[in-house]
């Protein structure tokens, strides 16, 4: 019998349309369903006991325990804001009154139109995206736009340049080798990906359409400070932005295209935002998969198709907090203070701990740091685990440790981290 039941505790209890705002207990409540598709209309009433709502409370509990969480050190999916975690969880089931999650939601409903709209206009606040730039939020991670780029900026016979710093630099070229012709200018790999290359002494193509960077080496940890500006009047910089998007001011209008993975600074994996100069738009290689072609999905206004937008919305929610915490310059603030912090401590180890990179170009997101004795690398993990730190494991291709800390790792996580790593320099010096 299909039924009707307008008020249920269950619903109630969840049905938490007012933000920020933990699950109450639920108060006894009556209820009335009314039957439908019988020959006789019924009514049935009851009352929300004490025992009824004793068994609602016996459901695992929400997890909104703050004890619970460990310190996540990983590069992506990376740690997220505790309290954009927590709004989330209280408006999962009901997105503020419209009767569903977002999950549930059309893509091309009224409800989701509001949440990409915002999400995009909390990101064009966030960085100061001038009007001749199209955001995009598309799929397929960072690694679809090496392709994507190319594909979108240039023909088969096109140079373009390519200054690489990393492993995801290299990637990023490699793919381009199938779509156009791409001069590596600079590549750090023989010192292992240490440093940045002094801006003129570069050697680019006079006619490359794009200059390619890859502005935070993940695995490395080698951030560019600043930006070189392409030699080609009519060439534009390209950047891949992953792991240090929406982690300091960037000015935009520097840039033809940026491109990130949400999954490091301002969501979960699943979203890839593309930000691009409208005028680079349209001339896509002909073998271009729709799916790559920025055109249609900027036509589109990213809904060419079913866009992740469970994942967009979360970024929503990200680009909401980090508006509320002053902007990008507080953020970049607060993301110096907790990479200084972590640099000091390795430089004044006396060289217990080491980090490769060059001072001036080191990462404020992802540090990568080994220990003089090697042989107790697996010790430091297992016992930071212990201690509720976890990921600090670096890379498989470069060993050692890496703690990423973006955005919402806190000021009290890498506090924690230092104050561990002094402990465990005490007992194994
Ligand atoms: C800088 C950088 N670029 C590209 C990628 C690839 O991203 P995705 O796995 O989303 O394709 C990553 C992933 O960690 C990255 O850190």
């Amino acid at each position: 019998m299909a039924a009707t039941a307008s008020k249920t505790p269950s619903s109630l209890m969840l049905r938490n349309t007012s933000r920020k705002q933990s699950f109450l207990k639920p108060e006894p409540i009556s209820v009335t369903l009314t039957a439908i598709r019988s020959t006789k209309p019924i009514s049935i009433s009851c009352s929300a006991t004490a025992a009824s709502a004793t068994q609602i409370q016996d459901r695992p509990p929400f997890q909104n325990e703050q004890q619970d969480r460990v310190f996540n050190f990983a590069p992506g999916p990376a740690t997220l804001p505790e309290n954009v975690l927590l709004n989330a969880q209280s408006e999962l089931y009901i997105w503020r009154g419209s009767g569903m999650s977002v999950m549930e939601m059309s893509h091309r409903g009224k409800d989701f139109l509001s949440i990409i709209r915002k999400a995009e206009a909390d990101l064009r606040a966030l960085l100061k995206i001038p009007e001749n730039y199209a955001v995009l939020f598309l799929q397929g991670g960072a690694t679809s736009q090496f392709a994507a780029v190319p594909l979108n900026l240039c023909q088969v016979d096109d140079t373009v340049d390519y200054v690489v710093t990393g492993s995801w630099g290299d990637k990023a070229f490699k793919e381009a080798q199938k779509y156009c012709k791409p001069k590596l200018i600079w590549s750090g790999k023989s010192e292992k990906y240490v440093n940045i290359p002094a801006f003129e002494g570069l050697v680019q193509s006079p006619d490359a359409k794009y200059l390619h960077i890859c502005t935070n080496e993940t695995i490395h940890g080698v951030e560019f400070k600043n930006y070189p500006v392409p030699k080609n009047p009519n060439g534009v910089l390209v950047a891949d932005m992953s792991s240090n998007f929406c982690s300091k001011p960037v000015d935009v209008s520097k840039f033809g295209v940026i491109y990130a993975g949400a999954q490091k600074n301002v969501g979960p994996s699943g979203v890839t935002i593309v930000i691009i100069r409208k005028d680079l738009i349209g001339n896509a290689q002909d073998i271009t998969p729709v799916m790559f072609d920025y055109k249609i999905h900027a036509e589109n206004n990213s809904l060419y198709n079913t866009p992740p937008c469970y994942g967009i919305y979360m970024c929503g929610l990200v680009f909401e907090d980090l508006l509320e915490q002053g902007g990008l310059e507080e953020v970049e603030k607060k993301n110096k203070k907790k990479a200084e912090l972590l640099y000091n401590a390795i430089d004044e180890s006396k060289g217990f701990y080491r980090c490769p990179v060059e001072k001036s170009v080191r990462s404020l997101m992802n540090v990568p740091f080994t220990l003089e004795k090697s042989e107790l690398e697996a010790e430091f993990i297992k016992e930071a685990a212990k201690e509720k730190m976890v990921q600090l494991k670096g890379h498989r291709s470069v060993g050692g440790m890496r703690a990423s800390i973006y955005n919402a790792m806190p000021l009290a996580g890498v506090e924690k981290l230092v104050s561990f790593m002094k402990d465990f320099q005490a007992r194994h010096a």
